[in-house]
Parts: structure tokens; sequence; C-alpha cells
């Protein structure tokens, strides 16, 4: 099983528009990944169409009540497995946030689960209980930055997280950066781009990720890009970002699946 977390403790950079598509897209390489929202917004469950799910139903009813994950999966038209978040997640980071213990909860419960499929997990954007959780199940980090000033700083501090995360938890991450909302028509676009490309290397993606309302419009409409606007410039970067990561071994050797979930 590979499993990334989709990570940057900085809000509305591309995290769970960066899940949802890349999932599509490996759905239609017939990956059949599993995503997970861990996120109380749940923003990445209203982008795939479930509103109201009842806690019991979402990721919540795992770390409450010890559901296990199998129960909690819902496959999408798209083909990608989903395990819904909900608000109530926010109780969790609320009643768990400095015990430790739970930390470890999701790392075994992907373990049950034992598939031989990418597992992406959409954090949201803090630093808490849920967010450790993804660190210590998840052996890839892939962090969405996107093409603006505070976001670049956001990048520093955020590598600065994952350095420290590393020499406490005992663990290295693969780590991959991406750029999105990227506009090729402000000057600040291409010097960010030559920052990121000098901080971080062959680990900055190179397909980068344009500003493309369609990306904007597809999860009101409950879809992802392919499903929204097949040929829209969105679904072709995320499409090609899906495909260098692919090919760059992040998610995971392609292996026979059969298990049903
Ligand atoms: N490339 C893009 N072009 C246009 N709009 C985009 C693009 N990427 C993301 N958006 C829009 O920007 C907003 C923030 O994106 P998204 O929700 O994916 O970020 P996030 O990092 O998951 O946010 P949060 O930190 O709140 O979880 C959303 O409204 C989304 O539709
Ligand atoms: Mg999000």
């Amino acid at each position: 099983m590979s499993i990334a977390a989709v990570f940057n403790q900085k809000g509305g950079v591309g995290k769970t528009t960066t899940t949802l598509n890349i999932a599509a897209a490996l759905s239609a390489r017939e990956r059949h990944p599993l995503v997970i929202d861990l996120d109380p917004q749940a923003s990445l469950t209203l982008a795939m169409g479930l509103r109201n799910v009842p806690r019991e139903a979402s990721l919540y009813a795992f770390f409450k009540d010890g559901r296990p994950l199998a129960d909690l999966v819902r496959r999408h038209p798209s083909g990608v497995d989903l395990i819904p978040g909900s608000f109530d997640l926010s109780k969790i980071e609320a009643l768990h946030g400095n015990d430790m213990t739970i930390s470890r909860r999701l790392a075994e419960g992907l373990q049950a689960l034992s598939m031989a499929r990418p597992v992406l997990l959409d954090c949201s954007p803090a630093l808490g209980v849920l967010s450790l959780n993804a660190l210590l199940a998840a052996e890839r980090v892939l962090m969405p930055v996107a093409a603006d000033y505070l976001s670049l700083e956001g990048a520093n501090k955020l590598t600065a997280a994952l350095d420290v995360l590393e020499t406490r938890l005992g663990k290295r991450f693969e780590r991959r950066v991406v750029i999105t909302r990227f506009d090729a028509r402000r000057r600040l676009t291409a010097e960010i781009h030559r920052t990121l490309q000098q901080r971080f290397g062959e680990r900055l993606c190179r397909t980068v990720i344009k500003e493309n309302v369609a990306l904007a419009e597809s999860p009101m409409h409950g879809k992802d890009i392919f499903a929204f606007s097949s040929s829209s410039q969105g679904a072709q970067d995320y499409r090609a970002l899906t495909e260098e990561l692919e090919s760059a071994g992040f998610f995971g050797a392609v292996v026979a699946d059969r298990t049903p979930t």
C-alpha cells in the first residue's frame, strides 16, 4: 500500500483540489485509489457530491467508536473510494489535542485494510492530531504550494515542520512539492517558480497547476475536473501531474488488486 498525505498547514493552497483530481486521474488509470477526508471542513467529501454525511458513517466513527475503516468506504461514480469526513472530526481535535496516544490510530487502521493500491489523505490546514495521524500513516507527503508570496513563506515553515517531525518520529518522508494556482501573466509567479526550484530541486514537480476557472467550479457540482470538463486546462494539468508522479513511483508499484473495496 502506498500512502501519501496531501499536506500544507497553509489554508487554501489546493490540497483538496489536488487530492480529488489526482485520485480521479489515478482511477482513470485503473489504480483504484482510496481517499480519506481528514478535514472537519469536509471539503473533499462535499466536492465528491456527499452532503450531510452522518457522523456514524464518517471518519469520526473510526476515531470515536473504533469502527473499522472498511465499513466507512463509499465508492464514487468515478471509481474512487472515499472515506468521508464530517464536522464532528473537530471534536476529535478538541478532545485529543495533546493526546499523542491516538496519533497512530490511522496508521493501524490502514494496516488492517491491507490494500495494494494508492491511498491519499486530504489533511486540514493545521498540524493537529488529525494531520499527525496522516503523517504517521504516510510514507510520502505531497505539498501543494500556491504561487503567491505568502505561500512561499508558508512552504519554508512547512519544510521546517516536516524536518522536526522526521527527527521526532524517526522516519523519512518522500516529499514532493507541486505549484498550484500558477498564473504566467504575473511577474511574481516566475520568481516564485525559480525560488522553489532552487529550494526543492528535483522534489519540485515539473508539472504546475495553472489557475483555471473549471477547477474552482467543479466542486460546486460534486464532480472532479475530468467529469466536469475533461478538456479544460485543469484536467490537462492534473492528468500530467498524476503521470509525472506515477512514473516517479510516488503511488507505489502497480499491482493487480482484486479486492472489491
Ligand atoms: N488551480 C486552481 N485554479 C482555480 N481555483 C483553484 C485552483 N486550485 C484550487 N482552487 C480553488 O481555491 C480554493 C481553495 O482550494 P482547496 O480547497 O483545494 O485548498 P485547500 O488547501 O484544500 O484549502 P483548506 O486549507 O481550506 O483545506 C477552492 O475554492 C478551489 O476550488
Ligand atoms: Mg482542503
